[in-house]
């Protein structure tokens, strides 16, 4: 595992942009995997910049969104849907065809976890996975206690999460209370992870993640059984690590 810590935000955002540009400009047809959140932000924010300066090309490569919540449509603003299209999507060349994500207002929430996961075997996989990491240590919405053998599911959210995330709902609104993610196992047939993880909020669950055991209790801990990831920080959140 390679574990690149940078001064600031900025600078881990741009060497994970920097990681996923290339990956797109070695295989142009790449099947991508992308989260959401705040974490991503800087790195969505320098590809569009790249794009517009005229690096990076997008259109035939292949988006598979990490998660969406349950219950909500793509069109809500909440949606992980709105939230892909508006800091990314519409700003680049991608296809709109090659845009992959669980539907989460599907009536039947089993049964469109394996067709997402048959969508990506069928793609032949994942190329490049990117990540964030929750501060409970979560990757995608596999909460603590997720074995790391897990496929693509319906998931209850856990409380810090719903915590967490509640920044992001309009105060009187729903906030989901499940959704669908890529399970552990899946993410780890990915080809390459790269992991960013920023801010002194997420210093212990860095340090649980890479210093701890492997367990399941830590679903972190699961990128070390993947033999190509990256793991790249900010000073705050490198923080704990010795
Ligand atoms: C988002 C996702 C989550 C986030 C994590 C960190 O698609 O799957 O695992 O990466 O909750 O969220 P932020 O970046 O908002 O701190």
């Amino acid at each position: 595992m390679e574990i690149i810590v940078k001064d600031t935000v900025d600078e881990a955002s741009a060497i994970v942009a920097e990681i996923l540009l290339r990956q797109v400009e070695e295989k142009p047809d790449s099947a991508l995997g992308l989260p959401t959140g705040a974490t991503p932000l800087g790195v969505y924010a320098r590809l569009i910049e790249d794009f517009r300066n005229g690096r990076g090309s997008y259109n035939c490569a292949h988006a598979f969104n990490l998660d969406e919540y349950l219950g909500i449509p793509g069109t809500d603003t909440a949606s992980y849907a709105f939230y892909m299209r508006e800091n990314l999507f519409r700003h680049i060349d991608f296809m709109q065809r090659n845009i992959h994500m669980p539907d989460g207002s599907a009536a039947d929430a089993s049964a469109e976890a394996t067709r997402y996961e048959t969508q990506i075997a069928a793609r032949g996989g994942i190329d490049l996975m990117f990540l964030g990491l929750g501060r409970n240590a979560h990757i995608g919405f596999n909460e603590p206690g997720s074995p790391h053998d897990i496929r693509t599911r319906r998931v209850a959210l856990s409380a810090s999460t719903m915590e967490a995330n509640a920044r992001y709902f309009e105060p009187g609104s729903r906030q989901p209370t499940h959704a669908i993610t890529m399970g552990i196992g899946t993410i780890l047939e990915s080809r390459r992870i790269v992991v960013l993880a920023t801010g002194i909020e997420k210093a212990s669950a860095v340090a649980a993640s890479l210093a701890g055991p492997i367990t399941d209790a830590v679903p972190g801990s699961a990128l070390a059984r993947h033999a190509h990831t990256t793991i790249v920080l900010d000073r705050d959140a490198a923080h704990e690590l010795d």
